[in-house]
């Protein structure tokens, strides 16, 4: 078999270079140049200085668009993030830390899709037999669906394009390797040229290709996210490993909505879709305990209610920030500002802050709370009993309002919570039955309101 000619590219600056070099001849940077496949460029140069190929835009009115046709996946939670379910010709990629349930997600997918599909799971990692096993354990062994285990990309695009399968899982695009290039399977080279002609030939005969992802320690996906350009949809698994809860959130899909969430609980026989997973976050304390707030979030099109504690305690040395679930920095800027605006000091302590269950949370709206669970926990006085909080801080001491404000509140309510501290901005027009709430504006507010 004939090899294309590679060259490196350095992934700063785009520079090539026919052989490897630490440092970029282009840019000067250290590391960055990557084996990838040489382009055939004189061809398709010739051809665009002819004046008789110019391309031609097209009102956007003329164009006819049809919505994609969606696949349900059959299992609801996973459905949810995905937009509705899988388009044909789309190209999912799922990532995640290894053993928290990407595997078992798609193989329990691809059985009950295989009752009414065509599928197609194809494995690098695991043998057969284990494939196999795993389905036995999950109750799927007597599924339609069909194995193959196989590392060698041509292999690979060969057989799609001849039994053309209408969904196909690869797991995972790290195990794969392309004759084309020189460089190691798992490489960022390899990784991005499988993932680029997979999505190809997605494209071409309008399949759905699934694609597995493993994270590395530095939380990106393996080819410094080279792979989230290339695909469709990107998805990741989130959870903490230790607990039960696995949550699935899109980051990037074409198709739909950003942040959705989808929630599984890993049992016996895998990963079950959870109903009503609002309330799944809380931890149960016997009674009120100081450094603990209860923050309503809105993930997607849901409110959930997560536990955020924070333990406030006196330094020895150079004091520590850490945080689990939560923006590293954005406590930085809060300590600042409950020091400045409220004369809240924790310059001498350590501040360690957790969100429970293992979500990870990214919106401002949760500002107030990890304000309010650090005061809390400084002072060793627990905050009122059955209260939410939500609400963005801002650097001059202000609180702004958080989107979906009544949605939330109506949430805490129904699940019992009688108390509410919210941005002014957030306050009801008519009041919620059930829950008492308190508009603030500035963050000395918020912290006299819990104290008082
Ligand atoms: P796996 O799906 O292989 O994770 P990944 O592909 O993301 O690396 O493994 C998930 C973990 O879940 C594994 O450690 C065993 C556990 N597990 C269950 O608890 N119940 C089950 O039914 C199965 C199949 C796995
Ligand atoms: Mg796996």
């Amino acid at each position: 078999m004939s090899k294309n000619k590679t060259v490196y590219l350095c992934s700063e600056c785009g520079a090539d270079s026919p052989k490897w070099q630490g440092q970029c001849p282009g840019c000067g940077a250290w590391n960055t140049l990557v084996e990838s496949v040489a382009e055939e460029k004189s061809a398709s140069h010739r051809r665009f200085q002819s004046p008789m190929s110019a391309a031609k835009a097209q009102p956007l009115a003329e164009i006819e668009a049809h919505e994609a046709v969606r696949i349900s996946t059959g299992i609801r939670e996973f459905d949810r993030p995905l937009g509705g379910g899988l388009v044909a010709g789309g190209v999912v990629l799922i990532g995640g830390d290894p053993g928290i349930g990407k595997s078992t997600l798609l193989l329990q997918t691809l059985a009950k899709l295989s009752e009414r599909v065509d599928a197609l799971y194809i494995s690098g990692e695991e043998s057969g037999e284990q494939v196999a096993l795993r389905a036995r354990r999950l109750g799927i062994a007597a599924s339609r669906l069909k194995l193959l285990t196989e590392i060698n990309l041509e292999k690979i695009l060969a057989l799609l394009k001849s039994e053309r399968p209408e969904v196909a899982v690869v797991d995972s695009i790290q195990t794969l390797w392309s004759e084309q290039l020189n460089s190691a399977p798992g490489s960022v080279a390899q990784v991005r040229e499988c993932a680029a002609q997979l999505t190809r030939l997605a494209k071409q005969i309008a399949i759905t290709i699934i694609l597995v992802g493993h994270v590395t320690k530095e939380g990106a996906l393996a080819g410094p996210r080279v792979l989230e350009h290339v695909v469709d949809t990107v998805l990741y698994f989130e959870g903490d490993t230790h607990s039960s809860f696995r949550l699935i959130r899109a980051v990037k899909n074409r198709f739909g909505a950003v942040n959705e969430l989808g929630v599984f609980a890993m049992t016996e026989t895998g990963l079950k879709s959870v109903d009503n997973p609002s309330a799944l976050f809380l931890s149960q304390h016997e009674r009120d305990v100081p450094g603990t707030a209860i923050l309503v979030t809105q993930e997607g099109a849901r409110p959930l209610l997560v536990e955020i504690q924070a333990l406030v305690d006196s330094a020895h040395g150079n004091p520590r920030r850490l945080t689990v679930g939560l923006d590293a920095q954005r406590l930085a800027m809060l300590l600042a500002v409950l020091h400045r605006h409220a004369g809240i000091a924790c310059f001498d302590q350590d501040v360690f802050i957790n969100a429970v269950g293992g979500v990870r949370i990214i919106e401002p709206a949760a500002d107030l709370a990890v304000a309010l669970a650090i005061v809390s926990s400084l002072k060793n006085r627990a905050l009122p009993d059955k209260l939410i909080v939500f609400g963005e801080v801002g650097l001059a001491g202000e609180i702004r309002p958080a989107p979906r404000g009544q949605e939330r509140l109506k949430e805490a309510a129904k699940l019992g919570f009688t108390h509410a501290i919210v941005p002014r901005a957030n306050l009801p027009r008519r009041p919620i039955p059930g829950i008492h709430v308190t508009g603030v504006a500035r963050i000395d507010d918020a912290v006299r309101t819990c104290s008082s």
